[in-house]
C-alpha cells in the first residue's frame, strides 16, 4: 500500500510539473520500488523463479531441506533462512510471498499469508480440498483492494490461451454447449512408501509432513530430479490429489480461461476403484456450469489417465494430444492444446458467416511474462491473470469432482454454502484433517 501511495504521489506530482531527476532512485529498479520477497521452496520449481526474483529483494528463503536451503541462498546471500514457514511469515519486512512448496502446505501457506497482509505467488495447486480453496478464495476477495495474488499456471501467459478465449467468445463453432480438457499423464503407485530408515539430518522430515496425517520417511518421496520432484508424492492423498494438481490444474486453465464460469451445480466422476491411499490414475469427472451473461449451461468434463472424450469425427484423434481441450458448440467444435488449436465447423449451417475474425487491433493483449504480472502488480495495479478468485473457482470444481468420486455418485452441490444437498456424508470429503499447531486459518 505504501508503494502504491508513493507511485500515486510521484505521478500527481509529475502531472503538476515537477521535473524527476534521471536517477536510479527513482527508475524502476530503484531500490524503493523492490518488492521485499520471501521464497519458500527454495531448490525444484523454486529455481524457476530465481531469475525473476534476483530483480527484486529477497530477504527470506525458506525449505525444510538444509542443502536445498542452502543452495538458495548461494543465489541469494543477503537473505534470512528459515526451515518453518510459520516462523518465515512472520519476518516483518516480508511484503510478497513465492510459494513452491509441497502441495499439502499450499493453502496454509496462502492463508498465513493473506492473513499476515502479504502478497502470494501460490504455485499450482491453490489446496488440496474444495474447503482449502474455498477458505483461500473467500480471505483474497475480502482483501483484492490491497493484495495481488497469482497461481502459478504460467502457461496461461502462452498467447494461444488469448486466441481460444477469442474464438469461443466471437461465435466461431455457434453456442457453447459443452467443454472438455484431459491428461494422459500415468503415475500409477500401490499406496504409501513402506517406512525406510533415518530422513537425513539435512532434512526436517516433520516439517514437511506439516499440517498431513504422519506417514513413516522413506527417501522415495524425495528422489525426484529439481522441478519434477513434486511427481514422487502428489499421488498420496494425503500430499496431493494425483493428476487434479498436477497437469489438471494447467490444462482446466485452458478451457476455463474461455468459459467465464462460476461455480458448479452438480459433479459426478468415476474412474479406477477407489484406493484409500492414493489418487486414481484414471478418471473422468462431469459438472453443470450455470448459464452467465453471454452463454447457456454447459457441461465441464476433466478426463485423465487414459479416459478421454469421444473425437468429434473420425478424422481426428485427441489422443495424439498429451494434453488438451475440446469445446463443442452448435456449428461445431474447437481443439486445443497450449499452443495451437483447429477449428472444425460442422452441418450445413456451419457457413463461419456469422463469425467475424478480429482486426489485429481488436486482439487480446499478451500478458506478457507470467511472473512478471504478478511482481508488477504487487508494485501497482493489483490486476493479475490468475488469482485467488478466477483460480480458485476453477479448483473448487475439479476438487469437488475429487468429492464425487471419493462418494461415488453424483452430488449436487450449492455454490452459496459451499455444501453437498443431496448426500450429508459427502461433505466429509471437502475437507481434511490437519495435525496439532497447523491449523489452516493460521
Ligand atoms: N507451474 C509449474 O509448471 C510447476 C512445475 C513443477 C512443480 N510445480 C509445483 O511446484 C511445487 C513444488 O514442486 P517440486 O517438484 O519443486 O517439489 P519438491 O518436492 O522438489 O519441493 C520443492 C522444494 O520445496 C521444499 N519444500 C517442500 N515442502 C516444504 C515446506 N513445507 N516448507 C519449506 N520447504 C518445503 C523442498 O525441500 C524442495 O526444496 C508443487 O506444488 C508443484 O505442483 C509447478
Amino acid at each position: 500500500m505504501k508503494r502504491r501511495r508513493f507511485l500515486k504521489t510521484v505521478a500527481f506530482t509529475g502531472a503538476a510539473g515537477l521535473i524527476l531527476p534521471r536517477t536510479s532512485l527513482f527508475g524502476a529498479d530503484a531500490p524503493s520500488n523492490k518488492l521485499n520477497i520471501a521464497l519458500l521452496g527454495t531448490w525444484g520449481r523454486g529455481e524457476a523463479h530465481f531469475a525473476g526474483l534476483a530483480k527484486e529483494n529477497v530477504v527470506a528463503l525458506c525449505d525444510v531441506d538444509e542443502k536445498h536451503l542452502a543452495y538458495g541462498a548461494s543465489r541469494f546471500p543477503g537473505a534470512q533462512q528459515y526451515a518453518d514457514w510459520r516462523k518465515c511469515l512472520d519476518q516483518k519486512d516480508v511484503e510478497a510471498v513465492v510459494c513452491c512448496t509441497a502441495d499439502h502446505t499450499h493453502a496454509h501457506i496462502a492463508m498465513w499469508s493473506l492473513n499476515r497482509n502479504k502478497h502470494v505467488y501460490m504455485e499450482k495447486p491453490l489446496g488440496n480440498t474444495l474447503e482449502e480453496v474455498r477458505l483461500v478464495r473467500t480471505e483474497y476477495l475480502k482483501k483484492k483492494n490491497k493484495l495481488a495474488t497469482q497461481v502459478g499456471t504460467q502457461r496461461h501467459a502462452n498467447e494461444n490461451f488469448d486466441r481460444v478465449r477469442e474464438l469461443i467468445r466471437d461465435g466461431a463453432i455457434g453456442e457453447l454447449q459443452e467443454v472438455a480438457a484431459w491428461g494422459n499423464r500415468k503415475l500409477p503407485r500401490p499406496g504409501y512408501l513402506p517406512g525406510e530408515g533415518e530422513p537425513p539430518a539435512h532434512l526436517h522430515y516433520d516439517l514437511w509432513i506439516g499440517p498431513s496425517p504422519y506417514h513413516p520417511y522413506n527417501p522415495g518421496y524425495f528422489s525426484g530430479r529439481s522441478g519434477a520432484n513434486c511427481l514422487q508424492w502428489n499421488m498420496y492423498w494425503d500430499f496431493g490429489n494425483g493428476q487434479i494438481g498436477d497437469m489438471g490444474a494447467h490444462t482446466m486453465d485452458l478451457a476455463w480461461n474461455a468459459i467465464d464460469a462460476t461455480l458448479p451445480t452438480t459433479a459426478q466422476a468415476s474412474g479406477d476403484p477407489f484406493n484409500p491411499e492414493v489418487a486414481p490414475v484414471k478418471m473422468e469427472m462431469h459438472f453443470d456450469l450455470p448459464a452467465n451473461d453471454w452463454r447457456q449451461e454447459i457441461q465441464c468434463a476433466w478426463y485423465q489417465g487414459g479416459a478421454m472424450p469421444d473425437n468429434p469425427a473420425k478424422f481426428f484423434d485427441l489422443n495424439q494430444i498429451d494434453h488438451g481441450a475440446l469445446f463443442e458448440g452448435s456449428k461445431g467444435c474447437l481443439i486445443a492444446d497450449f499452443n495451437s488449436r483447429v477449428i472444425y465447423p460442422r452441418g450445413n449451417q456451419a457457413n463461419l458467416s456469422y463469425y467475424r475474425p478480429r482486426t489485429v487491433e481488436t486482439l487480446i493483449k499478451p500478458m506478457g511474462n507470467f511472473q512478471g504480472q504478478w511482481i508488477e502488480a504487487c508494485k501497482g495495479n493489483l490486476k493479475t491473470s490468475c488469482d485467488f478468485d478466477y483460480n480458485g473457482r476453477m479448483m473448487e470444481m475439479m476438487l469437488l469432482g475429487v468429492a464425487a468420486y471419493k462418494a461415488g455418485k453424483k452430488l449436487q452441490y450449492d455454490p452459496a454454502t459451499g455444501l453437498v444437498t443431496n448426500d450429508p456424508k459427502a461433505n466429509e470429503f471437502l475437507s481434511r484433517p490437519y495435525r496439532e499447531g497447523w491449523p489452516l486459518n493460521g
